[in-house]
């Protein structure tokens, strides 16, 4: 797994993951809300694509959830498109009052060609 992470004046302001495989999958996508509209979450796609070319893969692959109309919007903007796949997925999280919750998150897949 390689974990990206984006850096003001050595302040993380964003971060994701790219898990390698045939088609490398960007997992957890995340910005610091302060930081969004900044091109912080395009660059970190950037970043995994270019890092996915260099595994030699030729596809990059992502999940949205079915209620994130926004982030599926800047996906779309870069090149993804929908695969017609959909999944469920299960997390465990610790929410701003330290409680320890679980969601279910249906997610849209989308795939991206990256230029050879
Ligand atoms: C989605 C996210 C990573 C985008 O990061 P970002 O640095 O704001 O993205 P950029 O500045 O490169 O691009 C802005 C675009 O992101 C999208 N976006 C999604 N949520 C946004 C938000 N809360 N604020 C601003 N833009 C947002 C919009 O399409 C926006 O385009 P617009 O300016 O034309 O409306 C960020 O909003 C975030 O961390 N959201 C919460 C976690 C999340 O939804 N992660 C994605 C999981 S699949």
């Amino acid at each position: 797994m390689l974990f990206l992470v984006a850096l003001e004046d050595g302040e993380p302001l964003g971060s994701g993951v790219l898990v390698p495989g045939d088609v490398p999958e960007l997992r957890h996508l995340f910005v610091a809300e302060a930081a969004r509209g900044r091109g912080i979450g395009a660059s970190l796609i950037g970043a995994a694509e270019r890092e996915a070319a260099a595994m030699g893969a030729t596809l990059v692959e992502l999940g949205v959830g079915v209620d994130n109309p926004r982030a599926a919007a800047l996906y779309r903007r870069l090149g993804y498109a929908e695969t017609g796949e959909r999944s469920k997925t299960t997390y465990e999280y610790v929410d701003r009052d330290g409680v320890r919750r679980t969601a279910t998150e249906t997610d849209v897949h989308m795939r991206k060609r990256l230029r050879g």
